[in-house]
C-alpha cells in the first residue's frame, strides 16, 4: 500500500536525474518564491492579517511551544491515516480551508478550480468559499471523487441565502460549513494602505453574479464590471449571525452543518447542544481579529467542551508537524490556508497538490518515526506543553 511519506522518494529519485521540486517543500522558503512571484495586492490580501498581526503571527508561532513524545519498539512500518467525517470516509484528516480569493492566486484567474484539480489528485478535500471566481458547480466537478464542502458567506437576504445553500446541495457539496467571524471585514492595515479589497472591484462574485435570486434582486443579468451590481453584493454580503438563527440555517439543507469560527469552550458546548454536526475552531489565520489568542491554544479546551462532535481546526498549520499536533489535541480534520495559496502561485493545481502532499509527507514519516501506526495513535499520544 502507498504510503504518504513514499513522496520523499519520489523526490530523492527524481533528484538523482539532476531533477528538483519546482515548489519548496518548506513553508519559509515557499513563501519568500510566493512573495517574490505574486502581484503586489494579491500578496497583500492573501499573506496579511489584522491590526499589526499579532494573532497571526502567534497561530504559528504557538506550534513550538507544544511538543511530542516518541514512542519506540511498535512497528508502524504501515501508517493508516483514513478519516471518518460525515459518514465519508477520507484518506487523511488533512483538507483546504476556505479561501475567497484563491481564484486570483494562479495567473489565469481560476485558482479555485486548480485547487479542485489539487482536491482531485490527492483526495484532500476543498472547502470552497462563497467567494470565488467560477461558480460553486464547476469547482465541486473539478473536484472528481474527493468530497467538497461549501463555505456560506451568510447573505443578508433570506432568499438568496437559501438558493446558495440549495445550489451547493444539488452541486454535490457534502457539508455546509458556515463562517461566524465575518459578517464585516476585520481592519487590515496592509490592505488598507494599498486601498485595495478585490471584491469591491468585481473580483471573486461568481457566486452571485450566477445566481437566480441575485440576478432578480439586480433586476437584469448582473456583471463583475458593473459597479451597481458590485454595490448590491456588498449590501447583501453579511448578515449578522446569532444562536437564534441556527433553526433557520438547518431548516435551509440536510446536509451537515459546521460552525466555522468558534473558539470559546461555551461557544462550542452551545453548538453542540444545538445539534451542529461539527465545531471549526479557527480564528481566520488571525486576518478578523487581532490582539487574540493562538487558535492551537484554544484547541483543547473546544475539543473537550464539544464532547462528542467532531472538531475541525485551522489557523497558523505551516507543517505536517503542526497537523499531527493539532491531531494529538483533539481535532478531527485540520485545515490549511496560505500554504497551498502559496503552491498556487507557483504551480497551479501542481503546486497545491505539492504543498498538500509534503504536508501529509511529513505528517505520516513524523507518525512512522515516533511509532503511531493510526491516528488514535497519535491522540493517545497527546502533546506535551512545553
Ligand atoms: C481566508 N479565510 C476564509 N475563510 C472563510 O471562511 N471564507 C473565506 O472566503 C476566506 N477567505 C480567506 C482569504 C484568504 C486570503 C485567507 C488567507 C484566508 C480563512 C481561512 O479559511 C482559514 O481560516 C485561514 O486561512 C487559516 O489560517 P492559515 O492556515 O492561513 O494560517
Amino acid at each position: 500500500m502507498a504510503q504518504f511519506g513514499d513522496y520523499q522518494h519520489q523526490i530523492y529519485f527524481a533528484g538523482l536525474r539532476g531533477v528538483l521540486p519546482k515548489v519548496p517543500v518548506d513553508y519559509l522558503t515557499l513563501e519568500a518564491r510566493a512573495s517574490a512571484a505574486m502581484p503586489a495586492a494579491v500578496l497583500n490580501y492573501v499573506q496579511g492579517g489584522c491590526g499589526e498581526e499579532l494573532t497571526q503571527r502567534r497561530n504559528a508561532d504557538a506550534f513550538a511551544h507544544w511538543g511530542m513524545v516518541p514512542r519506540m519498539l511498535v512497528d508502524s512500518a504501515k501508517r493508516d491515516l483514513t478519516t471518518e467525517l460525515f459518514g465519508l470516509t477520507l484518506p487523511s484528516p488533512l483538507f483546504m480551508a476556505p479561501v475567497g480569493v484563491a481564484g486570483l492566486c494562479t495567473q489565469d484567474g481560476h485558482g479555485d478550480l486548480a485547487a479542485a484539480r489539487a482536491s482531485a489528485e490527492t483526495g484532500v478535500p476543498l472547502m470552497q468559499s462563497t467567494l470565488g471566481n467560477d461558480p460553486l458547480e464547476d469547482v465541486v466537478a473539478a473536484c472528481g471523487d474527493t468530497p467538497a464542502f461549501f463555505q456560506l458567506y451568510t447573505p443578508r437576504n433570506e432568499e438568496l441565502a437559501a438558493s446558495l445553500v440549495s445550489r451547493a446541495e444539488a452541486a454535490g457539496y457534502k457539508a455546509i460549513v458556515v463562517t461566524l467571524d465575518t459578517w464585516v471585514t476585520g481592519w487590515r492595515p496592509r490592505d488598507l494602505n494599498a486601498g485595495n479589497f478585490p471584491q469591491l472591484r468585481g473580483a471573486v462574485l461568481e457566486n452571485y453574479l450566477t445566481d437566480p435570486v441575485f440576478a432578480e434582486l439586480f433586476g437584469k443579468p448582473p456583471r463583475a464590471d458593473d459597479p451597481a451590481a458590485v454595490m448590491l453584493w456588498a449590501s447583501l454580503f453579511g448578515r449578522v449571525l446569532t444562536w437564534d438563527d441556527l433553526g433557520w440555517l438547518r431548516s435551509l439543507t440536510t446536509l451537515p452543518i459546521v460552525l466555522k469560527g468558534i473558539c470559546h469552550p461555551d461557544d462550542a458546548r452551545r453548538a453542540a447542544d444545538a445539534g451542529m454536526d461539527a465545531i471549526y475552531c479557527s480564528n481566520h489565520g488571525g486576518r478578523q481579529a487581532n490582539g487574540g489568542i493562538a487558535a492551537i491554544d484554544m484547541l483543547p479546551d473546544v475539543v473537550e467542551a464539544a464532547g462528542a462532535v467532531p472538531v475541525l481546526f485551522d489557523s497558523g498549520v505551516r507543517s505536517g508537524t503542526d497537523a499531527v499536533k493539532a491531531l494529538a489535541m483533539g481535532a478531527r480534520m485540520v485545515g490549511v490556508g496560505r500554504p497551498y495559496l502559496y503552491g498556487l502561485a507557483l504551480d497551479g493545481a501542481d503546486g497545491a497538490a505539492h504543498v498538500l502532499k509534503c504536508i501529509l509527507a511529513e505528517a505520516d514519516l513524523l507518525m512512522a518515526v515516533n511509532g503511531w501506526p493510526t491516528l488514535a495513535h497519535v491522540r493517545a499520544a497527546g502533546v506535551r506543553r512545553l
